[in-house]
């Protein structure tokens, strides 16, 4: 809009005027939009932070060593009667134990795991595995595996001084391979 335009004569005003109002509006509009995303995002920031997550599981993360589910002799991976397999591990300041993770392709796999200490991430490459190990909760994490091979697994989440040198190995292999091993081992880890 320009300042030359002559504001009394008739359909110049007029176009102006309609014009001006019709931005008015869009502007008005805008700012409603960009409200009610704000208020959008409050709410349910504010409320999913006030109710509990459907499921928590809880782990003592100064126990963990001594009692429950991730005494050192039940990490690695348990071959279960329906012939699913539940994979323990614990991440603490800088490494994962166990190291690295054996698992069978083609199975379903259930991954548990939390940490000792403080917030670690986890996350398996080429898969959609991506969360945090926190300490006091366990991570519940399902996954299958299409093919045999390798995938790193780095803690994404800065833990620390040493937290660049924290990664650890998935490698799976398949079916049959992991049978024989279970058959003669409880728990099953690739750490050599
Ligand atoms: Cu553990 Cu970064």
């Amino acid at each position: 809009m320009t300042s030359e335009t002559d504001h009394s004569h008739g359909a110049h005003g007029l176009g102006e005027a309609v014009a001006a109002r019709v931005e008015r509006r869009w502007a008005t509009l805008s700012i409603v939009i960009v409200g009610v995303l704000v208020g959008l995002a409050a709410f349910f920031g504010i409320y999913h932070t006030t109710m509990p997550q459907g499921r928590v599981e809880t782990a003592d993360p100064t126990t963990l060593h001594l009692s429950g589910e991730f005494v050192e002799s039940n990490l690695g991976s348990a071959l279960e009667a329906d012939g699913s397999v539940t994979v323990r591990a614990i991440g603490q300041q800088y490494s994962f134990t166990p190291q690295c993770l054996v698992v069978p392709a083609e199975t379903p796999i259930t991954i548990r795991a939390t940490s000792a200490d403080v917030v670690h991430g986890f996350l398996i490459e080429g898969t959609n595995i991506n969360t945090m190990l926190v300490p006091g909760y366990v991570s519940d994490l399902p996954i299958r595996f299409k093919t045999p091979g390798e995938h790193m697994m780095p803690c994404q989440e800065f833990c620390g001084i040493g937290h660049q040198g924290m990664w650890g190995k998935v490698k799976v292999v398949d079916q049959t391979a992991f049978r024989n091993m279970a058959a003669s081992k409880r728990r099953l880890t690739c750490v050599d």
